[in-house]
């Protein structure tokens, strides 16, 4: 298959010292870029823990607006493990035939819908609108809730490189507070109102804890299934006949799907606080200073990965870490995965081609790397077969 401009950022860094270095708002960050590293580290909760001040794992760090700790994200083990084993049945739903039904529906609809014009923005027509309308069965609340989540626009909680703006973090943390409230005046049986009736170790869950889930559900979900869809469209656009492969093979889809999120690796890194001086990559880093296992690197990994800048859609082997690895593995990955199966069975059934007509990238930069991760916006035209 033809080749797609999604360039391994950190290749001569990786070869070279097996680390990367950068500055979050003054708080210096050692990337971990091999693949072994990274896997290593992510295993090792004691020495790089994720339960700092709540914020300071992700890059760039919330910590001057976000007072809330994400459960389970921001817990070590052992706590983390009571946490997830109460999310982990309700995060397999979309295994469910009746959950997938309905994901069907949903994205059919928007894929019609965007058949029926000239021109659409893949980021804002398509990717926002199908991540929004699923997290409604996510979250098991009503269909037209996605509406305002729509409406906020894809930029609400985006960094884009930079320290993030508090003002458009509390839309979505009021928002949650409000609904927090709604759920005990009147319960039902949406996310809101089971974790608010769960317990663990024996004590009901605060509505701090509950706001703690709901802040990682709505935000960890949503630039990174926008990324990996709208990443593919462009991978479509690129590679012209491999639509019609994936018609004439179907089966190969589930190897498909992990092999677009190894290549685009829709989060590209996530902190740890050291706890104890030590050494990684032959690097001294101190007790209480931050490194970073960088997904999008180890998935470029030449000595795991053959012929890792190529998409290759029937790879067979592909231990990609690009929904993390251990014990904080993505608990969306159930429900990301659903999407990304089902929307490309219904592109493949449904759509002859995919153009781009203009597209407008979304860098990251971090210190001496600069690295797509998506677009802010990605006008193209897709026909119907
Ligand atoms: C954790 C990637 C979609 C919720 C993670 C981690 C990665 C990741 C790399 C590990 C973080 C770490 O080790 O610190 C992705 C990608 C996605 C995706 C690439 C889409 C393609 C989602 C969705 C949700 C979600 C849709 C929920 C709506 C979570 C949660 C965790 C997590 C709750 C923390 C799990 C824990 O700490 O035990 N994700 N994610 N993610 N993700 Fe995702």
């Amino acid at each position: 298959m033809a080749k797609c401009k999604f360039a391994d950022a950190f290749k001569e860094e990786r070869e070279k010292s097996g680390i990367g270095k950068m500055d979050d708002q003054g708080d210096p960050v050692v990337m971990l870029l091999n693949h072994k590293d990274v896997r290593k580290a992510a295993h090792n909760y004691k020495v790089f823990s994720s339960e700092a001040v709540p914020g300071r794992i992700v890059v760039p760090s919330e910590v001057n607006i976000r007072t809330t700790r994400q459960i389970p994200f921001e817990v070590d083990p052992p706590m983390h493990k009571e946490y997830r084993s109460l999310l982990e049945a309700w995060f397999k739903r979309p295994l469910q035939n009746t959950y997938k039904e309905k994901l069907t529906t949903i994205i059919s609809t928007v894929l019609d819908d965007v058949l029926s014009k000239d021109k659409v923005d893949v980021v804002s027509d398509l990717a926002l609108v199908i991540q929004s309308r699923a997290l409604t069965l996510l979250l098991n609340v009503p269909f037209d809730k996605s509406v305002k989540w729509i409406s906020w626009g894809t930029h609400v909680f985006r960094s884009e490189g930079e320290a993030l703006d508090g003002d458009k973090a509390a839309i979505l943390y009021n928002y949650i507070d409000e609904e927090i409230d709604n759920a005990i005046a009147n319960p039902t049986d949406n996310l809101y109102s089971t974790l608010l009736a769960a317990e663990v170790n024996g004590k009901k869950l605060t509505k701090e804890e509950v706001k703690g889930v709901l802040i990682l559900t709505f935000a960890g979900g949503r630039d990174t299934v926008i990324n990996a869809l709208t990443n593919m469209m462009s991978y479509f656009s690129a590679n012209k006949k491999a639509l019609d492969y994936i018609r004439s093979k179907p089966e190969i889809i589930k190897t498909a799907v992990e092999e677009f999120i190894r290549y685009f690796s829709p989060l590209t890194h996530m902190g740890r606080v050291v706890t104890e001086d030590t050494t990684v990559c032959e690097h001294a880093v101190k007790a209480d200073s931050r490194i970073s296992l960088c997904w999008a690197s180890a998935n470029r990994d030449e000595k795991v990965f053959e012929n890792p800048d190529e998409v290759i859609l029937e790879r067979k082997v592909n231990p990609h870490v690009g929904f993390g690895f251990s014990h904080h593995n993505c608990l969306g990955a159930t429900h990301a995965r659903q999407i990304m199966r089902i929307t490309l069975k219904l592109l493949a059934e449904k759509v002859s081609d995919i153009t781009v007509l203009e597209a407008e990238e979304n860098i990251e930069n971090l210190g001496e790397f600069t690295r797509k991760v998506g677009y802010n916006s990605l006008k193209a035209t897709f026909k119907k077969r």
